[in-house]
């Protein structure tokens, strides 16, 4: 099965690629390295010793994409592609409506020309905003999105429902991420923040190394058993083994046409202050930090319920935030020494 990953140097992508390879798949990868590199690439390349077809492509262009997919005969595609910083999407909503919007349409239109019928999309836990009850399950409600990279995920899936309800011979997958972080642990491939981090992780192990002076935790004056917020922390590599089980899932499903949507998330969730003690504890490290105010927009808490991923696709997170927290660092210090 010939799997092309679009955004396959990513954060995501990069780890699914060698997820996919374990199990025996054959992964493509596009990337037009907005947000990431190739040096990524060689990472991929020591960890599975292959050396995967990579085309620097903008999922935006349309003939590019055709072209790719008349040389290459892909059984599925899984697409990560998209931008993904919450507050430029505030300050640059067209740039982020068009990246996001317009290479999903080009890929789901050229997959129904060329007759390939797997689609895994990258949606996120966003799409919920803040629930009324937690854990969230696949039929809690979608909230208005609070950014428009938010609302592109929630348009996404929408697109994806509709087109498959149109009967295209397209089966497709929405996953809603919670919060992954974490690295391969081999410190070969990882996560690489453009400029200051906005998450959580990557700026405690910025912290840690000395590149930034100190974390300032968001608000301490929520309703959790520490006042800090609430979140459901993924590893990577967990995250990137449930595409693996959502194309297998695709393949086995003989409904023509199907689409469902899956909550990607461990079940538990862990405060802010918890993973600042935990990265303590696990890497024999001291992080700078103070208490802050809210950031404007978080959501207090949220955390997923896994029964769908569990049961049906026979997905569970196997690694724990400790297992997490010591493959940033160690990736972070593998990059700082760079
Ligand atoms: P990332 O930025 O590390 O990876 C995305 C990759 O896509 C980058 O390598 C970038 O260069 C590439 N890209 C962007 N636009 C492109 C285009 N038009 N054509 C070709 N390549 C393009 O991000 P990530 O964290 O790996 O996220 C992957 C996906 O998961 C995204 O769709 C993101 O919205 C979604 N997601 C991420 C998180 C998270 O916290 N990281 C949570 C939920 C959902
Ligand atoms: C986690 C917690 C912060 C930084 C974002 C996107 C969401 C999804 C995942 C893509 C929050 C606190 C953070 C800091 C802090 N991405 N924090 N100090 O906000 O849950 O979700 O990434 O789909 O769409 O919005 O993740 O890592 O930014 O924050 O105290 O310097 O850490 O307040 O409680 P978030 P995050």
């Amino acid at each position: 099965m010939k799997i092309l990953v679009t955004g396959g140097a990513g954060f995501i992508g990069s780890h699914t690629v060698v997820e996919l390879d374990r199990a025996g798949f054959e992964p493509v990868i596009v990337d037009n390295l907005y947000n990431s590199n190739k040096g990524v690439l060689e990472g991929i390349k020591k960890i599975t010793g292959k050396d995967f077809p990579f085309y620097e492509i903008d999922c935006n262009n349309a003939d590019q994409v055709r072209d790719l997919f008349a040389k290459e005969q892909f059984d599925g595609v899984i697409h990560f592609a998209a931008y993904k910083a919450v507050g430029e999407s505030v300050e640059k909503p067209l740039n982020y409506y068009e990246n996001n919007i317009i290479s999903l349409l080009v890929l789901l239109r050229t997959m129904q020309e060329f007759n390939v019928p797997n689609f895994v999309f990258s949606s996120s836990c966003t799409v919920y905003g803040q629930p009324d009850a937690i854990p969230v399950t696949e039929n809690t409600p979608r909230k208005p999105a609070t950014s428009p990279y938010g609302n592109t995920k929630a348009i996404g899936e929408d697109i994806i429902r509709d087109h498959t309800h149109s009967k295209p011979g397209i089966k497709a997958i929405s996953l809603r991420y919670f919060n992954p972080i974490g690295a391969h642990e081999s410190s070969l491939i990882g996560e690489l923040p453009n400029g200051v981090p906005s998450n959580l992780v990557p700026f405690i192990t910025q912290t840690a190394a000395g590149l930034r002076k100190s974390l300032t935790v968001f608000g301490s004056d929520y309703d959790t058993p520490d006042g800090t917020c609430i979140r459901d922390f993924i590893h990577v590599v967990d995250l990137a083994k449930a595409h693996v089980k959502a194309l297998e899932l695709l393949q086995s499903e003989t409904e023509a046409n199907y689409y469902d949507v899956f909550n990607v998330g461990t079940g538990e969730g862990y405060t802010v202050l918890q993973l600042i003690n935990t990265f303590e504890e696990v890497n024999g490290v001291k992080l700078n930090y103070t208490i802050g105010p809210r950031r404007e927009g978080d959501v207090e808490k949220i955390y997923a319920q896994s029964d769908k991923v569990n049961n049906i696709m026979k997905w569970t997170a196997e690694k724990s935030i400790a297992d997490a927290l010591r493959d940033a660092w160690n990736w972070q210090l593998k990059i700082t020494a760079q």
